[in-house]
């Protein structure tokens, strides 16, 4: 995968040569070009920022600069497929969110082009032209306000990269993910141990050391369950009832929820006591 970011901080996406991105960067799996988005200005100020139309508080980012930017960057496609047009993925806190199964999508596309917004954003002409031109996502890696897009681009790429294959020493480990397709979906992951067996007086669940593999999967869909109950209520209402066997049903139970028209609901006596209590 090639991967150009274009930001007014190069320095800020140094990371990215860091551990697993680092090393597969080394290895060739991803090819990360950063590009200092003042190279594409023409004054002595290189500037890239100007008011806003209409008034109001902060600064814009100038369209012609991006402009240029993404026709020198698009002028270089892939040599290996030189019809593929690249994504191009704007991180601001307008977007739609950037969730897993985004990074999972955006991972089988063969080049990105992040561009790092700062100020109050980007001009919207520049956003447009681009989308004349290639598919552009515009995300948001949640309900707050960073300072610019560039360390979203830093969670974006790990999210995305620690995807592509060859990456990620144990091909497992993405599976069992929170929010990754197929059984977790929905659910976060439970609590992970490694030895010593006993530290400072506290030992490891029993069953984790039973060889009982059966026994240990339903332990940790137990535990998955009973995190998502106690941290993220909202995602059970995602859960397809249909994967839930009798055993997540009876867990579930224990924990004040029940399948309820064909979705996954607080039981009816617990939803009493809340109304009651507020
Ligand atoms: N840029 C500023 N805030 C952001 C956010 N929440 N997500 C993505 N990009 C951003």
């Amino acid at each position: 995968m090639r991967i150009d970011v274009v930001t007014i901080f190069p320095e800020y996406l140094a990371p990215l040569g860091v551990s697993l991105i680092g090393k597969a960067a080394e290895r060739r799996v991803l090819e990360i070009r950063t590009h200092d988005l003042r190279q594409w200005t023409s004054d002595v100020h290189r500037t890239v920022d100007d008011s806003p139309y209409g008034g109001g508080p902060g600064m814009v980012m100038k369209p012609e600069p991006w402009g240029d930017a993404l026709d020198a960057i698009t002028a270089n496609p892939l040599p290996e497929s030189p019809e593929v047009a690249p994504t191009l993925v704007v991180p601001t806190p307008s977007g739609r969110p950037f969730t897993q199964a985004k990074a999972a999508e955006l991972a089988e596309r063969s080049w990105l082009i992040f561009a790092c917004g700062r100020y109050e954003g980007i001009d919207r002409r520049a956003i447009e032209a681009a989308a004349d031109r290639m598919p552009v996502e515009e995300l948001s890696l949640g309900d707050y306000v960073l300072a610019g897009g560039e360390v979203a681009v830093l969670v974006m790429v790990e999210a995305i990269g620690r995807l592509l294959p060859g990456v990620l020493g144990n091909a497992d480990s993405a599976r069992d993910d929170s929010f990754a397709a197929g059984p977790m979906e929905s659910l976060l992951e439970g609590p992970v141990y490694t030895k010593p067996a006993q530290w400072r007086g506290r030992g490891v669940p029993e069953i984790l050391t039973s060889g009982n593999h059966g026994a240990i999967a339903r332990w940790r869909r137990d535990q998955a369950l009973a995190r998502t109950v106690a941290n993220r209520p909202e995602l059970l209402a995602r859960l397809d009832p249909v994967t839930l066997d009798k055993y997540d049903r009876a867990t579930l139970a224990g924990l004040g929820w029940e399948v309820r028209d064909g979705r996954v609901e607080r039981t009816e006596a617990e939803d009493f006591v809340d109304k009651q209590g507020s």
